[in-house]
């Protein structure tokens, strides 16, 4: 996608993708909201987005400690594979890191972060 059609879609750049180092997580905040980000290790090297409030009671993740491809939420230690977004510990497959879309385009990396239902602007 281009830069015009990131914009028309509800993208917001958010970091120059060099800016990324492997393994360790970014906190951007953009006019839709904050983010983490995170440019995974091993065989992937995959990009992920996903908001800073952990899912079991809003812990703010941005605080929480990192390792091994999981993030450990600071309030009660759960723990989150950041790559599935799945609830590892304990595990709970009904609870999972809030996902954002990600794009890059010309070496810049762009986060689409939903509205919340209830704005109404
Ligand atoms: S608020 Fe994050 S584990 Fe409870």
């Amino acid at each position: 996608m281009t830069v015009d059609e990131l914009s028309c879609s509800g993208f917001a750049r958010a970091i120059a993708v060099s800016e990324l180092a492997s393994g360790k997580p970014l906190h951007v905040t953009l006019p839709s909201g904050p983010a983490i980000i995170v440019l995974t290790t091993g065989d992937t090297n995959e990009i992920v987005a996903f908001s800073p409030l952990c899912p079991h009671q809003l812990g703010n993740l941005a605080t929480g400690t990192w390792a091994n491809g999981r993030i450990s939420c600071p309030v009660h230690e759960y723990e989150f594979d950041v790559l599935s977004g799945a609830c590892v510990l304990p595990r709970d497959e009904a609870m999972h890191l809030r996902k954002y879309e990600v794009a890059v385009s010309a070496g810049d990396l762009w986060i689409k972060i939903p509205r919340p239902k209830w704005r109404r602007d």
